[in-house]
């Protein structure tokens, strides 16, 4: 789904769209974004893992950390850092309005993949 519904946020996905753990992988921008609710808040960051392109949104989850699920790298959905030092992936800030999922097109803690 393409157009602006406010702001620079951009509408990727609907509520109807989370799977049975509140999870969906979009795309934003062409990059693969992985949205992960965590006790009733919607966080979205990069779904590719920086390490050898695990999908994040496929981790198991402890606390706010999801753990990437081929070498179970810790990742903060909060801030995309992972707690391994020097790693992280980019966060977005997320929107929910009525149905819609949006993301702001402007991304935050943006870092290059490893
Ligand atoms: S690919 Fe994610 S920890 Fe190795």
């Amino acid at each position: 789904m393409q157009g602006h519904l406010g702001g620079d946020f951009i509408p990727v996905a609907t509520l109807a769209d989370l799977d049975a753990r509140g999870r969906a992988v979009v795309t934003l921008g062409g990059t693969r974004v992985a949205l992960v609710r965590v006790e009733g808040r919607l966080h979205a960051l990069d779904d590719t893992c920086p390490h050898r392109g695990g999908p994040l949104s496929e981790g198991d989850l402890e606390g706010h950390v999801l753990h990437c699920p081929l070498h179970a790298w810790p990742f903060d959905v909060r801030t995309g850092q992972c707690l391994r030092p020097g790693a992280r992936v980019r966060i977005y800030e997320v929107r929910v309005e009525g149905e819609h999922i949006l993301l702001s097109a402007s991304a935050s803690g943006s870092f290059p993949a490893r």
